[in-house]
């Protein structure tokens, strides 16, 4: 921590100098979650706490679509990606074209998109999701069918949980794709009595293997709440150093596979980012109104 110590106090002033503050998302490193954070949280709580920032500048230390929702949300102030690589493989896999076609497929399914893509694919949607929130979004439509894009296994997972009928993309996660049943099985021969906690973008075996399935924050919620002598968090590998910190009571199993996205959004590139004033998010005024409505329809939810 002493290393890293000189550029936390050099971002906290350039903070200050600039009227700025950092929404990280819970897979950031230990450094910037827990040393320069000002709000931390899962892609809802991010969604929802940027409507709440007084500062001008946002800086989101997380990914490009983080980023874009912020500013939907914020059209006003300056939001800033340090690394304008932080890309999403579930962001990459789907485009409004792919959303026309499944619309032509399936006439009056309304469309569920999850937050994980870019302002166009939500600007053709009807309504947006998150892990946290998606069985909540689908019951209230009242429907018994939906088109839910782009992550083929949260669509599974959640229609699992709701009876609701889903049409999927074969999106993924490139993080929580690779997890399988036989790792967790493995976890369980290698650590007895441990809880295991699955993200639901991993693929429905896995969450079957699992005690309990929610996003970030719900996994986090878990922990703080049930303290189980033993947990494995089976998802991005920083989350289980985050949480650790405030648990210390609790044996965490590290499971975890990187995510390189997160991953850019170094104590440096943090630092550049707020000395540049880069890299600025800006949005397609064409898709400004859609995308945020979709996103406000979802808040509205829950
Ligand atoms: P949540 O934090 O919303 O669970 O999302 C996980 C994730 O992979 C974000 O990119
Ligand atoms: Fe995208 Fe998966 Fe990385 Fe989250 S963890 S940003 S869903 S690739």
């Amino acid at each position: 921590w002493a290393m890293v110590e000189p550029e936390i106090r050099a971002i906290e002033a350039l903070k200050r100098e600039h009227d700025a503050v950092i929404l990280a998302h819970n897979y950031m490193t230990p450094e910037v979650f827990h040393g320069v954070a000002d709000i931390v949280g899962d892609s809802l709580a991010l969604a929802r706490e940027a409507q709440t920032v007084e500062a001008s500048t946002i800086v989101l230390a997380g990914v490009h679509f983080m980023a874009e929702t912020a500013k939907l949300l914020n059209p006003s102030k300056r939001v800033l990606l340090p690394d304008l690589r932080s890309g999403c493989s579930l962001a990459e896999s789907i485009t409004p074209a792919d959303i026309a076609e499944l619309r032509r497929q399936h006439p009056g399914v309304p469309v569920v998109t999850y937050v994980n893509t870019s302002a166009a694919v939500k600007a053709a949607s009807d309504i947006c999701c998150t892990s946290g929130n998606a069985v909540e979004i689908i019951e209230s439509l009242g429907v018994d069918k939906v088109i839910m894009i782009p992550d083929q296994y949260l669509a599974r997972n959640i229609a699992a949980r709701t009876g609701v009928e889903v049409i999927t993309h074969p999106g993924a996660c490139e993080v929580h794709e690779r997890f399988t049943p036989a790792d967790i099985r493995q976890i369980r021969d290698d650590f007895p009595g441990v809880t295991v906690l699955a993200h639901p973008e991993c693929p429905p075996p896995v969450v079957a293997e699992a005690d309990y399935a929610g996003s970030t924050a719900q996994m986090q919620d878990f922990v703080v709440r049930n303290q189980p002598r033993r947990v494995a968090l089976i998802t991005e590998c920083s989350m289980s150093d985050n949480v650790a910190a405030d648990n210390p009571d609790v044996e965490f199993v590290r499971p975890c596979n990187l995510c390189p996205h997160m991953k850019r959004n170094t104590l440096a590139a943090i630092r550049r980012s707020l000395e540049l004033g880069q890299h600025e998010i800006t949005l397609d005024p064409a898709l400004e109104a859609p995308a945020r409505r979709a996103i406000e329809r979802m808040l509205e939810v829950r």
